[in-house]
């Protein structure tokens, strides 16, 4: 009798313990390169990857709202670190055990770190939105699993914010836009760093304390852009804005780690691997490194891929899947140059967090 009490009280304490010790669980905040079907479940959205031949290469092939033929950026990072792929916040399946268990992608197709980036897509969540879809699923699952434990679990995860292309390419350089009327570069970028420190203090404020922002790859190389330039070569200037905008977020960054209590959050970039890639795509065996995989026959720009499309003979082999986004063959060689250059460890290999390895001594500059 007492012995089988007492089994019945070690397991329980097993059961206890286990869900007390939670998974490690990432949310990601973010834009087309991150989305994971937020923007398919919105019903006025004009960017969607929900035809054919997006997926291709993932899962059953079929569209799954991710903007390229296979894995995104933060898939394939998550996937090395041994972290859940977190589902669409906007998936009619998402349950708070399902957060628990795997986090949440509140990332969507056409968002920026500005309110009015985007506009010509109607719907999609900018980045102030997705913080707002946070504190909700923060109050949802403190619900379920009381304050002081939800508090834990989300100062354990670890958070992407992968904003920032759509400001240019969807606002600040067409002239429809007012901001791009309004700013000069300077100024714009300056815009933009102080709306998004704004944005990564709340993001403290809620407990987020392990955070890595990605920042921008040479966005005067894509197809769309090499297009709409004169010489069909990439846009100097563009890759220059990609560039200056880059080290302002890598200061920012740093100055946020050093002030935040607690906080560990890093820049990681793959600029200089993708400008590599690009200018010689032989060396890291890609044939195509300036036009889109999917195109529709010599319609330029393509904007989006459809069924009508047509698909290069061998999707390894091309860096761009379509007009802005790249493969999953060119996605992993930008997952694998941020690991590199953060030093990031899978969560199973030393009890190290896999997003918060300390560096040495935090420099200044
Ligand atoms: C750790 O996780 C990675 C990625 O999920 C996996 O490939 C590796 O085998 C794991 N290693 C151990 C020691 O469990
Ligand atoms: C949601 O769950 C149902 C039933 O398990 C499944 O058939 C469906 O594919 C799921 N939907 C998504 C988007 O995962
Ligand atoms: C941006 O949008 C959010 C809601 O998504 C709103 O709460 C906020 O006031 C807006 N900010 C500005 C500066 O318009
Ligand atoms: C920082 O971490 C320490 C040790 O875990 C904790 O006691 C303290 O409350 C934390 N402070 C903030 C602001 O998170």
């Amino acid at each position: 009798m007492e012995a089988m009490k007492m089994a019945i009280l070690m397991i329980l304490l097993l059961i206890i313990s286990e869900h007390a010790k939670g998974a490690i669980v990432q949310f990601i905040f973010g834009d087309s390169l991150s989305d994971v079907g937020n923007n398919n479940y919105l019903p006025r959205s004009l960017a969607k990857a929900n035809l054919p031949y997006y997926g291709i290469d993932f899962g059953n092939g079929l569209p799954n709202g991710r903007y390229t033929n296979g894995r995104t950026v933060a898939d394939i990072i998550g996937d090395k670190m041994g972290l859940p792929r977190p589902p669409a916040f906007l998936d009619p399946n998402l349950t708070v055990d399902m957060i628990l268990e795997k986090g949440v992608n509140f990332a969507s197709g056409g968002g920026g770190i500005l309110n009015e980036t985007g506009q010509w897509f109607i719907q999609k969540f900018c980045l102030w939105k997705q913080i707002e879809l946070f504190e909700g699923t923060q109050q949802m699952v403190s619900k379920k699993i009381g304050r002081q434990a939800a508090m834990e679990f989300f100062t354990n995860s670890r958070y992407v914010v992968a904003l920032g292309s759509n400001d240019f390419i969807n606002n600040y350089l067409m002239p429809v836009y007012k901001d791009s009327w309004t700013y000069t570069t300077t100024q714009f970028i300056d815009y933009l760093m102080s709306t998004l420190r704004q944005q990564l203090i709340v993001l403290h404020g809620y407990g987020v304390r392990q955070l890595v922002f990605f920042g921008l790859g040479p966005m005067g190389c894509i197809p769309l852009e090499r297009v709409l330039g004169i010489t069909g070569g990439c846009q100097t200037k563009v890759n220059n804005i990609a560039f200056q905008f880059n080290k302002a977020a890598s200061n920012l960054l740093k100055d946020l780690s050093l002030h935040l209590p607690n906080a560990t959050y890093r820049f990681g970039d793959a600029y200089d691997v993708v400008a590599d890639v690009i200018h010689n795509p032989n060396k890291y065996g890609f044939e195509n490194s300036d036009s889109p995989c999917c195109s529709f026959g010599r319609i330029r720009p393509a904007l989006t891929c459809i069924p009508a499309s047509s698909l290069c003979k061998d999707r390894s082999k091309y860096v761009f899947w379509d007009e802005y986004h790249p493969t999953d063959a060119a996605n992993e060689i930008i997952a694998e140059q941020i690991i590199a250059n953060l030093g990031f460890k899978p969560i199973n290999a030393s009890g190290e967090a896999p997003f918060g390895a300390p560096e040495p001594a935090p420099s200044l500059f």
